[in-house]
C-alpha cells in the first residue's frame, strides 16, 4: 500500500506518519517546508506538482490546514479567507486533484476537529471551516470516481499539545494514539462519507 501523509511534521500528522511507517513500506511524508515532498495546500499547482512526483497512491491522509483564531468581534473578512483558502479549499482542492492520482478504491482522509460542533472562545473561524468540510465530505463522497473513498476525522484537542486536565470546547483532550487509531481504521475499512468524531 502506498500512502501519502500531508502535514507529516505536525502534532497529528507526525504521529500518523511515524505509526504507519512501522507497518507499511511506502509512506510519503509531505509538508510545506519539506526538502523531499514539499506541498502548499493553499496552491493548486503545488498539490498537482507533488502528485506528479509520486507514483499512484492507495491512500492520502491530510493533517494540514489553518484558520485564524480571534474573538468574533475582531474577525475580519480577510481573516475568514485565511481559513477558507487553507483548511477549507486546500482540502477541497486536494480531493478534486487526488482522484486522478489514486488507484481504484483508494482512500482520502481529511482532518477537521471538535470545533465543528462545540464552542470554544476565539474559534469561530475554525468552527466555520470544520462544519463546511463535514458537509462537503458527506456530499462529495457520493460522487468520487472509481470507488475512491472520502472520510474525515474530527479530533478533540490532543493531550500533550494541550494541558491534559483542562477542557477544550467542553471536552478533555484525547490521546494521540487513539486519534491515530481512527486514521488507521479508515485506511483498512471500506467506509465512505464518514465523519469520525473522537472527543
Ligand atoms: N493539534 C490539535 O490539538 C488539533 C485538534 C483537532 C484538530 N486539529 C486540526 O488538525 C490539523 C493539524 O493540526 P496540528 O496541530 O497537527 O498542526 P501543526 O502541528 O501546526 O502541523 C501542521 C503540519 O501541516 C504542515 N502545513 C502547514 N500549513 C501547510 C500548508 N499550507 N500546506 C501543506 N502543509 C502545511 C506543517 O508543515 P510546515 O511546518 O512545513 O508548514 C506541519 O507539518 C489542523 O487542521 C488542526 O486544526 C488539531
Amino acid at each position: 500500500m502506498k500512502i501519502l501523509v500531508i502535514g507529516s511534521t505536525g502534532t497529528i500528522g507526525s504521529a500518523i506518519y511515524n505509526d504507519l511507517k512501522k507497518d507499511y513500506n511506502t509512506v510519503y511524508g509531505a509538508h510545506r517546508n519539506s526538502q523531499s515532498y514539499s506541498i502548499d495546500l493553499t496552491k493548486k499547482e503545488s498539490i498537482q506538482a507533488l502528485f506528479k512526483k509520486l507514483p499512484k497512491l492507495d491512500s492520502i491522509i491530510n493533517a494540514a490546514g489553518t484558520a485564524v483564531w480571534k474573538p468574533f468581534s475582531q474577525l475580519t473578512e480577510e481573516d475568514y479567507y485565511v481559513g477558507i483558502q487553507s483548511k477549507l479549499m486546500g482540502q477541497v482542492n486536494l480531493v478534486h486533484l487526488a482522484q486522478e492520482y489514486l488507484n481504484d478504491k483508494g482512500s482520502i482522509t481529511l482532518t477537521t476537529g471538535i470545533l465543528a460542533e462545540h464552542y470554544e472562545p476565539n474559534a469561530v473561524g475554525l468552527s466555520l471551516i470544520n462544519g463546511a468540510i463535514h458537509s462537503f465530505v458527506k456530499s462529495a463522497s457520493n460522487e468520487l470516481i472509481r470507488d475512491i473513498r472520502l472520510n474525515v476525522v474530527a479530533p478533540g484537542a490532543i493531550a500533550g499539545a494541550f494541558p491534559e486536565d483542562k477542557k477544550f470546547a467542553g471536552y478533555l483532550p484525547v490521546k494521540i494514539e487513539d486519534v491515530v487509531g481512527i486514521y488507521r481504521q479508515i485506511l483498512n475499512n471500506s467506509s465512505t462519507g464518514g465523519v469520525y468524531k473522537i472527543y
